[in-house]
Formats: C-alpha cells, sequence, structure tokens
C-alpha cells in the first residue's frame, strides 16, 4: 500500500534548522545591479516565512523586513488582468515556458509581439496594458497596491518610491519591449503609462510575512485563508499554481520545478513566493541571485524546506 498519510511537520523547527544550516552561507550570489537602486541592498539579509492554510506564521531571519519583491508581483497583475478579462486574457499572452532570459526580445520578433507567458517582462508589460484600460496609471497602481493589502491584511505594504524612479531612469529594455509590442498594435494605452505602471508594481516593497499572507490563497483553492473570502475560483488558483511552476522562474523554472517540485515566482530583488497548495504559502528573501536570475539562497532554502516537510505537487 502506498502511504500517503504525513504527519504535521513542525514547521518552525524546520525553518530553525534550515535558518542555521545556511546562515554561513548568506552573500552567497550577485545581488542584481542593473537597477542601481537594488545594488545598494545589504548582501548578508536572510529572510524566510510560512504560513498555513489554518493561519499560522512562522518566521525567521528577516522575515519582517521589507524588500523589493520586482517580479514576484507579476502573479498578482496577473490575477487582478484575469479578474477583469477572463480566459480573453490569452489572446494576448501565452502560457509556454519561455526558454530564454526574462527581458529577451528575441522571441518577440518571431511570435508577431505575443509574449510567451505573463511572467517575462514582455507578458508582465502585456498584462498591465489589460488592467490599464479606461484608468490612469495612478488609479491603476492604487488597485494593485489596495489588491496586495486586502490579501495579506497589512494597509502597510507601499511602493518604494526610489526604487520605482531608479526602474524607471534605467528601463531601456522594458521601454524597447514596450515600443515594440506598440510597433506590433498590442498595447492598447500610451506606452508611458503602461511603463509606469509596470515600475511601480515591481517597485513594491513587502516582508517575506507579508507575501506568504498575500500568495495564500493559491494554496487555499482560490479563498482568503482566514476570512473564507472567495479571491479567485478554484480552477484559476490551479492555472495560475501552473504558470508559477511552468513559468515562474525563467529559464531556471524547470530546475527549481526539479529542486523544489512546488510553484513558486521569483524577482530580483532575492525574494521568492512559494505554494504548497492545500497546506501553506511561502516565502524566502536573500538578495544574492544565481545565474538565472533567481535568489540563490532562497531557492536553496526551499529546496530544503520542500525534503523536510514532503511537500511536492507531483507526490507523496
Ligand atoms: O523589469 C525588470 O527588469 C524588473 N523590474 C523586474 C525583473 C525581475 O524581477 C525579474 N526577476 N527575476
Amino acid at each position: 500500500m502506498i502511504e500517503t498519510e504525513q504527519r504535521t511537520p513542525d514547521l518552525q523547527a524546520i525553518l530553525d534548522e534550515v535558518y542555521a544550516a545556511l546562515e554561513p552561507r548568506r552573500g552567497e550570489g550577485k545581488v542584481a545591479d542593473y537597477i542601481p537602486q537594488l545594488a545598494r541592498i545589504n548582501p548578508q539579509h536572510f529572510g524566510m516565512a510560512i504560513v498555513t492554510v489554518d493561519g499560522a506564521v512562522y518566521t525567521a531571519g528577516d522575515a519582517e523586513l521589507p524588500f523589493s519583491i520586482q517580479s514576484i508581483s507579476k502573479v498578482f497583475t496577473l490575477t487582478l488582468a484575469l479578474g477583469k478579462h477572463g480566459e480573453t486574457l490569452w489572446n494576448r499572452v501565452g502560457r509556454e515556458p519561455s526558454g530564454s532570459a526574462f527581458n529577451s526580445i528575441v522571441q518577440l520578433e518571431h511570435e508577431g509581439g505575443k509574449p510567451r507567458n505573463p511572467f517575462i517582462n514582455a507578458g508582465a508589460i502585456t498584462v498591465s496594458d489589460l488592467i490599464c484600460a479606461g484608468h490612469s496609471p495612478r488609479e491603476v497602481i492604487g488597485e494593485i497596491l489596495r489588491f496586495l493589502r486586502y490579501l495579506a491584511d497589512d494597509d502597510d505594504i507601499s511602493i518604494d518610491p526610489a526604487v520605482a524612479r531608479s526602474e524607471a531612469a534605467t528601463g531601456f529594455r522594458n521601454a524597447a519591449l514596450a515600443n515594440f509590442m506598440r510597433a506590433f498594435d498590442k498595447l492598447s494605452s500610451p506606452v508611458d503609462n503602461v511603463l509606469g505602471v509596470y515600475f511601480h508594481h515591481c517597485a513594491i516593497a513587502m516582508s517575506c510575512v507579508q507575501l506568504a499572507k498575500a500568495g495564500l490563497f493559491l494554496a487555499n483553492g482560490g479563498k482568503q485563508a482566514l476570512t473564507g473570502r472567495t479571491v479567485v475560483s478554484r480552477e484559476r488558483a490551479r492555472r495560475i499554481n501552473a504558470l508559477m511552476l511552468t513559468c515562474g522562474h525563467y529559464d531556471g523554472s524547470g530546475d527549481f520545478a526539479y529542486h523544489v517540485g512546488l510553484p513558486g515566482k521569483s524577482g530580483v530583488g532575492g525574494g521568492i513566493m512559494a505554494v504548497a497548495p492545500g497546506r501553506a504559502a511561502l516565502a524566502v528573501w536573500s538578495p544574492g541571485l544565481n545565474q538565472n536570475g533567481n535568489s540563490l539562497l532562497g531557492s536553496v532554502a526551499l529546496e530544503m524546506i520542500a525534503q523536510r516537510t514532503g511537500w511536492s505537487v507531483f507526490g507523496p
């Protein structure tokens, strides 16, 4: 008989053990420096949080310190855009892993300005365009922030204006992507509005605890765990998780699935949010990145947590 019963893991003991094991390796990897404001981050930071579907919070290290969530925000903008446009969203963005860097422009030329998936930059810029429709950038940015505050039940979540300015000042590749898509007639709002929304949602600052709370609906069949309120349908939560699994780590998505076995989304600020369906949402932060632009220590930490908890979407 296959043994499927699992004892409830001692999550605090696991986090403490993983933290103790990895603490000497703090600072490994390379901090993103193409956005000057991100280059200023102390590479020694290391935090982890697990929030279970029954609302228990477990933490280690810098779990309460806000950091730039960067591309992790793309999960939440996708959720909002799906809410507004439903499945027609997929006429504008694909659902396939790109197999190339998050800011690559090459595929766009071959594929007529339709980005491979909503988590590469071109795809997330398209998602921003979809949320922008008929609204000012200020309204849209406010809506994204309110959505995150609601999900995390925390009004302290805000945008780091210095990071947003830094992104805008150096975002030449993103401007190129947006203009390229505009040339294919694939954006409906003005390029500057769309980029403004994109740069600002990437510059949202959140802690590991806030991120894990915000992502918990994806582990809980689309419902907010604490209030029981529906955020998205069960089916939509599964599908967003599927996209995180296949596309959440850019060119490193296969490797992350192999080692961690959970849907997850990374950001160049060094954060990763992951989802253990039916059990918990997890968030880790360590600013040093691996060669694919994903948190080096954060990926190792999630692999160790997944091994110790037995959590995986691929089997008991
Ligand atoms: O567009 C950029 O380059 C950043 N605002 C976001 C990139 C990012 O987080 C990619 N992640 N790994």
